[in-house]
């Protein structure tokens, strides 16, 4: 099972960027965690980050056909991404969409997301726990999991 990790704007800079707000592992690190975890739970995790809204869908269109699913935190692109959208609502593999921060509680722009309608669910404000929180979840449902 091969599950793809995407982050978008400015989230190569954690652990420099605000870090009240976002935290202060960097993303090298977030990513290691969730490789390591998909190994424990049988998954290959694949990871990208793009500061650029097209290199983040050339890469998905290029690389959708052999994953299973898709975790994305877009970054600002949630809030006005329509190109990335579109992307993400044909690939015909589910999606959940993360965020470090809760979004709900910020500035009122923030509190809108584009992405949420063609995304599976969506963890926000759970910071880097919410993305081995979707990996967890992601996974389990792929295998068809039912915790009896
Ligand atoms: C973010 C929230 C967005 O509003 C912001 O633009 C980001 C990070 C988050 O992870 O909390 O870049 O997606």
């Amino acid at each position: 099972m091969r599950i793809l990790v995407i982050n978008g704007p400015n989230l190569n800079m954690l652990g420099n960027r605000n870090k009240v707000i976002y935290g202060s592992k960097t993303l090298p690190e977030i990513e290691t965690t969730m490789k390591n975890l998909g190994k424990r739970l049988g998954a290959d995790v694949i990871t990208f980050q793009s500061n650029s809204e097209g290199e983040l869908i050339n890469f998905i269109q290029s690389s959708i056909a052999r994953m299973d699913g898709l975790i994305i935190n877009p970054g600002a692109l949630s809030h006005y991404g329509l190109a990335l959208r579109d992307a993400l609502s044909e690939i015909g593999v589910p999606v959940i969409e993360v965020h470090l921060s809760n979004i709900y509680a910020r500035e009122d722009w923030r509190a809108k997301s584009v992405i949420a309608p063609v995304a599976k669910g969506q963890i926000a404000g759970l910071g880097w726990r919410g993305y081995l929180a979707a990996l967890q979840v992601l996974i389990s449902e792929l295998k068809g999991d039912n915790w009896e």
